[in-house]
């Protein structure tokens, strides 16, 4: 199927990514931001695409053409948490060697119902 073929290759993004070692200014203003899922959501479409992975949160808007899978599934994960589809259809793949500079995040842990409370 053609249509599945990116626009981009992995190669390109490696190149991409050494040329751009923050591409997104993450480490440039400070680091990892703890986010909500609800803030997420809003992220569900261009010029702001973000998805989240096992709790962690990823702008993926400039990885979208290097998927080799293609776009269009990914649009399914816009604003989401991807972890359980991600892991369907590849959970041998590690995600941090493709799209670790595009994490911006996590998602804010929520207080346990079971905590004790007073804690
Ligand atoms: C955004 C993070 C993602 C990364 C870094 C990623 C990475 C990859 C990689 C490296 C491949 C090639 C696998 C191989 O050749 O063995 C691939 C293929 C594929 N991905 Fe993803 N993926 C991501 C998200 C997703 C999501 C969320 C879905 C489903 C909703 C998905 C569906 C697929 C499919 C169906 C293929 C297979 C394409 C084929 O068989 O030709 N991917 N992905």
């Amino acid at each position: 199927m053609r249509k599945k073929v990116p626009s981009k290759s992995h190669f390109d993004l490696m190149k991409f990514l050494k040329e751009n070692p923050d591409p997104l200014g993450v480490e440039a203003s400070g680091g990892l931001k703890e986010y909500t899922m609800e803030e997420v959501s809003k992220h569900n479409s261009p010029p702001s695409i973000w998805t989240v992975y096992n709790g962690i949160v990823y702008d993926i808007t400039m990885y979208l053409d290097y998927h080799p899978g293609g776009v269009d599934i990914l649009k399914s994960v816009y604003g989401k948490d991807m972890t359980e589809l991600y892991n369907k259809y590849h959970s041998y793949i590690k995600i941090d060697n493709f799209i670790g500079k595009f994490k911006i995040g996590y998602i804010k842990k929520e207080k346990s119902k079971f905590a004790p409370s007073g804690v």
